[in-house]
């Protein structure tokens, strides 16, 4: 049996089909590379000594999904791949919504037809909404995000819900992420932004590199401690181990069926101006930086009760502030151009 990982190739996928090899899950990747080179599956098995079965394909091509399915015996899904740069969305929403939501929906189709029911989601905090009052709780009600992509992720949620309600077979989780930064500890992988980065730990460690002249902090003007926007950021390696959390508890669990949502984060939110401090204490490097206008839809602050997955899927964030920074760069240094 394997399990399937759509957008494998990707910044969180790599890390999670390193954790799941490192579990001895089978892996087969299918990611079209819109966003990722195979070099870092390449890694991960020179990494782990293990192989990883890749087919390059589009989860909106059902002809090919249906041929991975046929071919492999496929055990569960973890969908990673989607479309993400959050100012994108609303550039292009018809491209967010035709590969984010018609591409899960081509997915699960495709995935009831071969008799495959159990799912992971990669949903974000982004569902709670702008409305919501932190720190975000599962028991809350999906809000109206900001952004087409956000919207994405709630409207895949709701087809979820829906799917399970008609099918009893279908056992979806959605796991809402918080904001994954850092990178595998051996610096052979990690986030590789294509262009101008959206997020914040990729754009210090190209100032650190040389790469950018300095830092924008979007805003200092925000009712936050020191005014700038606060997160909870967590290890992309403690969220790569919570999906392996989520596959165990699934299999641990076959009374469960519908759909069912955790949040992974920390549990606590830390200030732009935070981050800077820790990058630079922890690597001993400077990284210059100008304060610019707020962007539009960044909310102030907003952090995860991180509850239900400690209890449920015994998984906590385990990695600390300073792993991050050091692990952010020592990628990046190792890897000044990405893969
Ligand atoms: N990085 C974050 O901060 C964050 C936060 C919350 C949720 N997420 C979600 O986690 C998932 C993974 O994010 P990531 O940061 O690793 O992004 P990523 O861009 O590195 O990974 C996405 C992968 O999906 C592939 N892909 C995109 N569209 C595809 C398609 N139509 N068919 C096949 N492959 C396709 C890309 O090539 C890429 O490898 C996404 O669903 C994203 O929305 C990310």
């Amino acid at each position: 049996m394997a399990i399937l990982v759509t957008g494998g190739a990707g910044y969180i996928g790599s890390h999670t089909v390193l954790s799941l090899l490192e579990n001895d899950y089978e892996v087969v990747v299918f990611d079209n590379l819109s966003n990722a080179s195979e070099t870092s599956l390449k890694r991960v098995e020179q990494l782990t000594g293990k192989s990883v079965t890749f087919v390059q394909g589009d989860i909106r091509d059902k002809a090919a999904l249906s041929q991975v399915f046929e071919q492999h015996d496929i055990s569960a899904t973890i969908h990673f791949a989607a479309l993400k740069a959050v100012g994108e969305s609303a550039q292009i929403p018809l491209a967010y919504y035709d590969n984010n939501v018609y591409g899960t929906i081509t997915l699960l189709e495709v995935m009831q037809q071969h008799k495959v029911y159990d799912f992971i989601f990669s949903s974000s905090a982004t569902v709670y909404g702008e409305e919501a009052i932190p720190p975000y709780v599962e028991t809350m009600k999906l809000g109206t995000p900001s952004s087409p992509y956000g919207a994405s992720k709630v409207m895949v949620e709701r087809v979820m819900e829906d799917f399970g309600k008609s099918d009893a077979n279908f056992r979806g989780v959605s796991l809402r992420y918080f904001n994954p930064i850092g990178a595998h500890e051996s610096g052979q992988i990690g986030e590789d932004p294509k262009g101008l980065p959206n997020n914040l730990l990729p754009f210090v460690a190209q100032v650190a590199v040389g790469k950018r002249e300095k830092l924008s902090v979007f805003g200092d003007d925000y009712p936050t401690q020191d005014g700038s926007c606060e997160r909870d950021y967590l290890h992309v390696v403690d969220l790569a181990e919570g999906h392996v959390a989520a596959l165990k508890w699934l299999e641990n669990n076959s009374d469960f069926a519908g759909t069912d949502a955790f949040n992974l984060g920390t549990g606590s939110a830390i200030s732009v101006f935070a981050i800077i401090n820790a990058f630079e204490s922890a690597n001993d490097i400077q990284i210059p930086f100008e304060v610019a206008p707020r962007r539009a839809g960044d909310l102030p602050a907003f952090w995860a009760n991180a509850d239900k997955a400690a209890q449920a899927l015994n998984w906590q964030a385990k990695r600390s502030l300073e792993d991050m920074m050091k692990d952010t760069w020592r990628w990046q240094s190792n890897n000044p151009n990405g893969y």
